[in-house]
């Protein structure tokens, strides 16, 4: 069956930064001569001392090493800022519009994001904090949480965002994890109407951390907290008396810029490292030119800094094109299901970018939310974290972007640091579902999954893996560089696995089919199915769990539980209540479960593998294609799982 296709833009395409045929030119020169195309684009950005050298990267079994632009130093919120100064210093660059729409939005200028920015850097000085230090952000989005990011930034600290809605315990485990000196966070976090208290959940994380991690607050709601006196630091008062003037510091190209810790498939989240110069480059060049922005423009990604996706295209990516970008704090509900549109209307959004998710779940709520909204800036739409589904395209295409806005589905990763394959608005005609094409300098293969061969042939299907380096590809795992070989490079030798699966069609075009791994997409988060499994067991009623994803009409993915408990332990509708409410508080909420199956057994090999397989299928209500079965210890325990099942 052929895929409706809708051609490109034409009048976007008349003045596009890439129109088709530059794409095939620019393509094909960034394949044939990376040295030669990245050494160009480099120059997008301020060096201080300019680079020599381009790429250095080795995709090889034992002596995985990547290197951008080496010699090269700059500092990368000069970059984002500084620069722009004197041609743009009254323009907005960053528009907050709070949780409460009654509140007003901030219009903050490169000016004023100047003086904030080295007024956070002197605060953080001021806390100890030097270059290579980490601090640990826990805020809410704010602009306060951009002027931290960047204040790391211009002293050479690597900063490291744990998303809002994470647990204490989570929150405790990444400021170990990367042994910071510092954490920042707000009093609370207003979102949808309600607070999250991240002051207290950040007393309950230093309870587990070393007593020398201090604590700076900024004041979001004015809401009650607890001090501890040489511990906590309010950041208000502190910026009172701060310097409205920091020397940005010289990093070089391969000084980290920041940690994100993300799921994979087994053990617990690993530090994602992304460096200096390659990653600002190429975020900077993706916001550009993913989104056809064009000066003037206003921007809008709706992520959470918390995620790669609020790192590259809220703050760095736009701020180092010297953009106007829109911070929300909100939900795309509060304070009804028009939220998104409202803003747009209100602060003339040009360019909107947002997940699967949220389409999904507001096209549930009817079109009238929209069409009360004048949308007529809107030219270029964007969707990011899973799969769009051809009926979310079709409502975004249709209902909100009446037809007249190309839908860029950017298919990238918290590893890969900018979009790796995406339609561009100008260039490509574009298919529901499909993220079409590679970005510049992206080379992917798609290869069998068992041989590894790569498959040159289309229409094919494989595991997607990336032959060779690009310049915003994460460097290392903090402080476990075996890790990153392990996970990325050992499964197909000589390629960056990614973890997905992908189709190419009939036309060389990519879709993404969704993780082939134990990672689960749910509401565009990324969690591994292990983490959830080890919480679960963490509960003293719980002998053994196995989570997998099960396909759930708003999250994209649901979280499935197979639980096993204790001998003894009656399986009450209680039990249940306390196991999710034991995920939330363990991990957060976004990791709550969403159909627990009590599991008298599960599935597993002679040798006590779990046969995940099986149990997806179960999950899935497929189980007329469970496969073989007979090589279980136990066939019988699949007829039990089959007949409780709770996806029914
Ligand atoms: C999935 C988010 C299909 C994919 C930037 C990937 C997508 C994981 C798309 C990374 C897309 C992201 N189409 N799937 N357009 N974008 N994914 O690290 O499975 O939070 O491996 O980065 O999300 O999630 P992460």
């Amino acid at each position: 069956m052929s895929n409706p296709t809708y051609p490109p833009n034409a009048e976007l395409a008349a003045n596009a930064h890439v129109n088709a045929e530059k794409y095939e030119e620019m393509y094909a020169a960034s394949i044939a001569d990376p040295d030669a195309f990245w050494g160009e684009h480099g120059k997008r950005l301020d060096w201080i001392k300019p680079y020599t050298k381009v790429k250095n990267t080795s995709f090889e079994p034992g002596n995985i090493s990547i290197k951008w632009y080496e010699d090269g130093t700059l500092n990368v919120a000069a970059n984002c800022i500084d620069r722009h100064l004197e041609t743009r210093g009254d323009q907005t660059a960053i528009i907050f519009e709070p949780d409460d729409p009654e509140e007003g939005a901030q219009h903050i200028t490169y000016k004023q994001l100047h003086t904030s920015v080295c007024k956070m850097a002197n605060v953080l000085e001021e806390l100890g904090v030097r270059k290579g230090d980490r601090v640990i952000l826990y805020l809410p989005m704010i602009p306060e949480a951009a002027y931290a990011m960047l204040a790391c930034a211009r002293i050479g600290a690597i900063h490291s965002i744990v998303f809002a809605g994470f647990s204490p315990d989570a929150l405790a485990a990444r400021v170990n994890g990367c042994d910071a000196k510092v954490l920042i966070t707000a009093d609370e976090a207003p979102r949808g109407g309600r607070k999250t208290p991240l002051k207290s959940n950040a007393d309950e994380a230093l309870l587990h951390c070393k007593d020398t991690v201090k604590c700076l607050v900024v004041k979001r709601t004015g809401g009650q907290t607890t001090w501890i006196d040489g511990r906590d630091f309010d950041y208000n008062e502190m910026a009172m008396e701060a310097n409205d003037f920091h020397q940005p510091a010289e990093m070089n190209a391969e000084d980290p810029l920041f940690i994100l810790y993300t799921s994979g498939s087994t053990g617990q989240p690993k530090g994602v490292v992304h460096c200096s110069g390659g990653y600002l480059v190429y975020a900077a060049m993706t916001q550009e030119i993913t989104f056809d922005y064009q000066e003037g423009d206003i921007y809008w990604c709706t992520a959470d800094v918390g995620w790669v996706t609020g790192h590259s295209y809220i703050v760095y990516g736009p701020l180092a094109n010297g953009a106007t970008t829109l911070m929300f704090e909100g939900t795309p509900t509060y304070p009804d299901a028009g939220r998104f549109w409202a803003v747009c209307e209100k602060h003339k959004v040009n360019q909107f970018y947002t997940a699967p998710t949220a389409i999904r779940a507001l096209m549930g709520q009817g079109t009238e939310f929209v069409e009360k909204y004048d949308l007529s800036d809107l030219k270029v739409l964007g969707t990011v974290g899973e799969p769009i589904n051809p009926e979310a395209w079709n409502w975004y295409n249709d209902v909100v972007g009446k037809g007249n806005c190309p839908i860029v589905d950017t298919w990238w990763q918290t590893e890969t640091g900018g979009h790796m394959m995406t339609p561009l608005p100008g260039a490509h005609a574009t298919k529901p579902g499909s993220a079409m094409k590679p970005f510049f300098g992206v080379k992917p293969v798609v290869l069998e999954p068992t041989s590894g061969e790569e498959i040159s042939t289309y229409p094919t299907e494989g595991v997607l893996c990336i032959a060779d380096s690009w310049p915003s590809q994460m460097r290392t795992v903090w402080g476990d560089h075996e890790r990153f070989e392990k996970t990325y490079f050992a499964d197909y030798k000589g390629y960056y696995f990614a973890g997905d699966g992908c189709r190419r069609d009939e036309d060389g075009d990519y879709w993404i089919t969704g993780r082939v791994d134990d990672v689960i997409n749910v509401s565009g988060h990324r969690m591994g199915t292990a983490e959830v499994e080890s919480a679960l067991v963490a509960h003293r009623d719980v002998a053994e769990a196995a989570v997998v994803g099960y396909p759930h009409e708003i999250k994209g993915q649901g979280i499935y539980c197979y639980v096993t408990l204790m001998n003894g332990v009656e399986p009450t509708e209680e039990l249940r209540k306390e196991l999710r409410t034991w995920v939330r508080t363990e991990i957060g909420p976004i990791a709550a479960p969403d159909l627990i199956q009590w599991a008298p057994g599960l599935p597993k090999t002679r040798s006590g593998k779990i046969m995940r397989r099986i149990l997806r299928k179960i999950a899935e209500n497929d189980y007329g294609s469970l496969g073989d079965t007979s090589t279980l210890a136990e066939p019988a325990v699949v007829d039990d799982l089959i007949e409780n099942r709770m996806n029914k």
